[in-house]
C-alpha cells in the first residue's frame, strides 16, 4: 500500500526541541522514504484560534517553511504549504462540522487546557479546531498523520467524523480513514524547568525549552539551568518512574541520538548529572547548531521561501479542491 502522509504545523514562534523530536524529525524520515507522497502543512487557520499578531504571523509562516527545510524536508519530495491559501479546508471544515457532534469536541483535553478556567471567553475557532484538522487529513486521503502524544485525541475525532460522514452519506471508504503514527518513546517531550509538564511554545519562561533558533551558548547554559534531582542517574529505567526530569533528559539524549532509553540509562549508569549534562549539551549543540544557522540563512531568503508556499500551494490545491467538489457533490450542493 502506498502511504501518504499529512501533518501540520502551527505557525506561532518559537519551534522547540519538542516539536523537532516529537514531529519534525519523523517528517524527514517520511519525506525521505516515501517521495512525492507526504505533505507538510503550515496551518495558520490554526494558529488564529488565539491571537495573533497579524506582522509576527506573517513572519512566523516564513520561519516555519524556513525551519522545515533546515530540519531537512526536501521540498522536491514533498509539498510545503500555507493552510489559508487553499480555501477548501475552510469549506471542508464546514462540512464536516456538520457531522461532527458537540459530544465528541466537548471531551477534547486540549481545548480544555487551553481555554483555561473561563470557556465561555474562548473563541469558537478553538473549539471547532479538531473539526478542521480533521479538514486537513481527509482531503487529501491521507493514510497516515506523523504528530506528537499531544495530538492523539484530535486524530481519534478525525477517525470518527471520516467514519460518520461514510456512514450518513453511505459512501463506503470514500473519506478514508488515517493512522496515527506517533513515536513510541519519546513520543512527549517535557519542559525542562518542570518533568510534568509539557515543553510548549507559549510557556513564559524561555529557560523552560530549547528553540531551534538557540545558539549554542543558550542551549548549553539551558541544560545547565535544567532541573534535576539530587541522586546520581539510575541504572535501569524502572528506576525513572519517579524522576520525571531525570526521565526527559535522558530520553532528550537518547532521542537525537536515534538510541533506545536502555542504552542511555547504561551508558550513564551511577554517574552524576554535570557529567551526563555535558555531554547532552554536546551531542545538542552538534545536532541543533547547523539547523539554526540554516533556519536564519532562509528566513533572509523570503523569495525563495515564497517561491515554495507558492508550488506548494498549487499541488495542494489540485488535490483539495477536487475531494471537496465530491464532498459537494455527495451532501447534495
Ligand atoms: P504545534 O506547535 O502545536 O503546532 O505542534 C507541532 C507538532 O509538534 C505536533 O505534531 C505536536 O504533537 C508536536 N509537539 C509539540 N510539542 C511537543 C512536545 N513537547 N513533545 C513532543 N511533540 C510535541
Ligand atoms: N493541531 C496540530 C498541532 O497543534 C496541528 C495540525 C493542524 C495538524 N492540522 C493538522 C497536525 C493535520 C496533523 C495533521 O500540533
Amino acid at each position: 500500500m502506498i502511504k501518504k502522509i499529512f501533518s501540520g504545523v502551527q505557525p506561532t514562534g518559537n519551534l522547540h526541541l519538542g516539536n523537532y523530536l516529537g514531529a519534525i524529525k519523523n517528517f524527514v524520515e517520511l519525506n525521505d522514504d516515501n517521495e512525492n507522497n507526504c505533505i507538510f502543512c503550515v496551518v495558520d487557520l490554526h494558529a488564529i484560534t488565539v491571537k495573533q499578531d497579524p506582522k509576527k504571523l506573517r513572519d512566523n509562516i516564513r520561519e516555519t517553511v524556513a525551519t522545515f527545510i533546515a530540519c531537512g524536508i526536501d521540498p522536491k519530495k514533498s509539498i510545503i504549504f500555507n493552510q489559508s491559501t487553499v480555501s477548501a479546508h475552510s469549506e471542508a471544515a464546514w462540512l464536516l462540522s456538520c457531522v461532527a457532534r458537540m459530544g465528541w469536541l466537548n471531551r477534547m483535553t486540549q481545548f480544555k487546557e487551553k481555554a483555561g478556567k473561563d470557556k465561555e471567553k474562548a473563541s469558537i475557532g478553538l473549539y471547532s479546531y479538531p473539526i478542521l484538522m480533521a479538514a486537513d487529513i481527509l482531503l487529501y486521503d491521507t493514510t497516515h498523520v506523523p504528530v506528537g502524544e499531544d495530538q492523539k485525541q484530535h486524530l481519534e475525532l478525525c477517525r470518527d467524523i471520516a467514519q460518520k460522514f461514510n456512514n450518513d452519506y453511505n459512501v463506503d471508504d470514500f473519506l478514508k480513514v488515517p493512522e496515527p503514527l506517533i513515536q513510541k518513546e519519546f513520543s512527549r517531550i517535557m519542559s525542562l524547568k518542570d518533568g510534568s509538564k509539557k515543553m510548549s511554545k507559549s510557556e513564559l519562561s524561555d529557560l523552560s525549552r530549547i528553540n531551534l533558533t538557540d545558539n549554542n551558548e543558550d542551549i548549553i547554559n539551558k541544560i545547565k539551568k535544567a532541573k534535576t534531582d539530587p541522586l546520581p542517574l539510575p541504572a535501569n529505567t524502572d528506576e525513572l518512574v519517579d524522576r520525571p526530569e531525570a526521565r526527559n533528559l535522558l530520553g532528550i539524549y537518547s532521542s537525537i541520538n536515534n538510541i533506545t532509553l536502555d542504552k542511555s540509562v547504561n551508558e550513564f549508569n551511577g554517574k552524576n548529572f554535570s557529567e551526563f549534562k555535558e555531554k547532552l549539551s554536546q551531542v545538542l549543540v552538534e545536532k541543533l547548531n547547523p539547523i539554526s544557522l540554516e533556519i536564519k540563512r532562509l528566513t533572509d531568503d523570503k523569495s525563495f521561501l515564497d517561491k515554495i508556499l507558492l508550488e506548494g500551494q498549487k499541488k495542494a490545491n489540485y488535490i483539495a479542491s477536487k475531494k471537496l467538489k465530491k464532498m459537494q457533490e455527495i451532501v447534495g450542493f
